[in-house]
C-alpha cells in the first residue's frame, strides 16, 4: 500500500497546550479518507502543518513523498487546499474569482479560459458564472471553493470541513463531488465532525481526539468492528484460576481472543473478546462452571464503532 500523505508523531504546540499530541496519520495513495473527531481535536491544525501553513513543533509528515518542512514548495504543488473558512474575496463574479486563484498557479492566461469553464462545469456552477460571490448560497460557495483547489490539478485534496454548515441536499452534492474525484484519481483527505457524514463514502477513516489517533484503517476493518462484538469479563480468585479459564476457553468457537489483565483488588481477571451471540456466552458461562473453577464475576459487553465514537466525543476516553 502506497501512502501519498503520512505522519509520524507529529506535535503542535501552542505555548504547554499539545493542539496536536503525537499524531500518526496514514492515507494511502486514491484513497477518500476521513478525519473525524469533535471540535478542537486538532483537525484544522493538523491540515495546517501538512498544507505548510504552519511548522510542526515535533515528528515528521510527508505528502506525495515530500517533507512538508524540508520541500514545502513540492507539497503545496501537489496538494489543493480548501479551509474551513471561504475567504474574503466576495466583490468578484464566480468566473473571476477562479481565474484569480488560477493565475496564482502561474497558469497562462490563454488557458485560463478552458480550465474555469472546465471547473464550472464539474461543480456545477457554469451557469452562474457572471454572478458575484457573495450572492451564492452557501452549498455553492463551498464548490467554487473544491473548484479552486483543483485549479492546478493537485494529486491531493485536503479539506477542511467541506460538508459543515450545509443543507442535507447541499451535503449530499458535496459528498457526489468528492466521490467523482475520486474516480478522477484524486485522493481526498477530508475533516468531519460528524461521523454519518464520512461513513457513506469514505474507504479509509481516522478517528482523532485530543490531538491524537484513537483508531485508523480501511472502511472493511472499521466494519468488522461495527459487528457486534463483545468483551466477557471473568473474574477468579488467582492467577492460576486465570490461566485454567483461558486454556478452557481459548478454542472455543467464536472465542477470538483471551488476555489475562492485570490483577484488580487482589483478583485476578480474564477478558474474553467474543464474537457468537447469547447462547456462545452462555456456553461460556456453563464450560466455566463444569470445570469446577470458582467464578466470582462474570460479565460482558458490546463494543461498536459508533458507541466508541460517542464515548471519544463526549471526552470520556477509557
Ligand atoms: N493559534 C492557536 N493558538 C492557540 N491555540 C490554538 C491555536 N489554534 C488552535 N488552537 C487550539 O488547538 C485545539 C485544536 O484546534 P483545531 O485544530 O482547530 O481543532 P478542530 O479543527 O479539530 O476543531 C483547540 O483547543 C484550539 O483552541
Ligand atoms: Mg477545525
Amino acid at each position: 500500500m502506497s501512502l501519498i500523505i503520512e505522519t509520524k508523531e507529529l506535535v503542535k504546540r501552542y505555548g504547554k497546550f499539545s493542539a496536536v499530541n503525537g499524531l500518526s496519520l496514514e492515507v494511502p495513495l486514491g484513497s477518500i479518507y476521513g478525519f473525524v473527531g469533535p471540535n478542537g481535536a486538532g483537525k484544522t491544525t493538523t491540515m495546517r502543518m501538512l498544507t505548510t501553513l504552519t511548522r510542526p513543533t515535533n515528528g515528521k509528515a510527508w505528502i506525495a513523498g515530500h517533507s512538508v518542512t524540508d520541500e514545502p514548495r513540492a507539497v503545496r504543488r501537489a496538494i489543493g487546499y480548501m479551509p474551513d473558512e471561504f475567504g474574503v474575496y466576495d466583490d468578484m463574479r464566480v468566473w473571476e474569482y477562479l481565474d484569480f486563484f488560477a493565475a496564482c498557479y502561474d497558469i497562462a492566461e490563454s488557458e485560463r479560459k478552458r480550465l474555469i469553464e472546465d471547473l464550472l462545469e464539474l461543480v456545477d456552477l457554469s451557469h452562474r458564472r457572471e454572478d458575484m460571490v457573495d450572492k451564492l448560497s452557501r452549498g455553492m460557495k463551498q464548490r467554487l471553493s473544491l473548484a479552486r483547489t483543483l485549479a492546478h490539478d493537485p494529486a491531493v485534496l485536503i479539506l477542511d470541513e467541506p460538508a459543515s454548515g450545509l443543507d442535507p441536499r447541499a451535503r449530499v452534492e458535496i459528498r457526489e463531488l468528492l466521490v467523482q474525484l475520486a474516480k478522477m484519481g484524486k485522493t481526498i483527505f477530508f475533516s468531519s465532525h460528524i461521523l454519518a457524514d464520512v461513513a457513506e463514502i469514505c474507504t479509509h477513516i481516522g478517528i482523532v481526539e485530543a490531538g491524537q489517533m484513537v483508531v485508523q484503517g480501511s472502511m472493511d476493518e472499521m466494519r468488522a468492528q461495527l459487528m457486534p462484538h463483545r468483551e466477557i469479563m471473568v473474574t477468579v480468585r488467582d492467577n492460576e484460576a486465570a490461566e485454567a479459564v483461558k486454556s478452557l476457553v481459548a478454542e472455543m468457537e467464536n472465542v477470538v481472543n483471551v488476555t489475562i489483565l492485570e490483577p484488580k483488588a487482589g483478583r485476578s481477571r480474564v477478558r474474553i473478546d467474543f464474537t457468537g451471540d447469547d447462547d456462545g456466552v452462555a456456553a461460556v458461562n456453563q464450560k466455566l462452571h463444569g470445570a469446577a473453577i470458582a467464578i466470582l464475576g462474570f460479565s460482558e459487553e458490546t463494543k461498536d464503532l459508533e458507541s466508541m465514537f460517542m464515548r471519544v466525543t463526549k471526552g470520556i476516553v477509557t
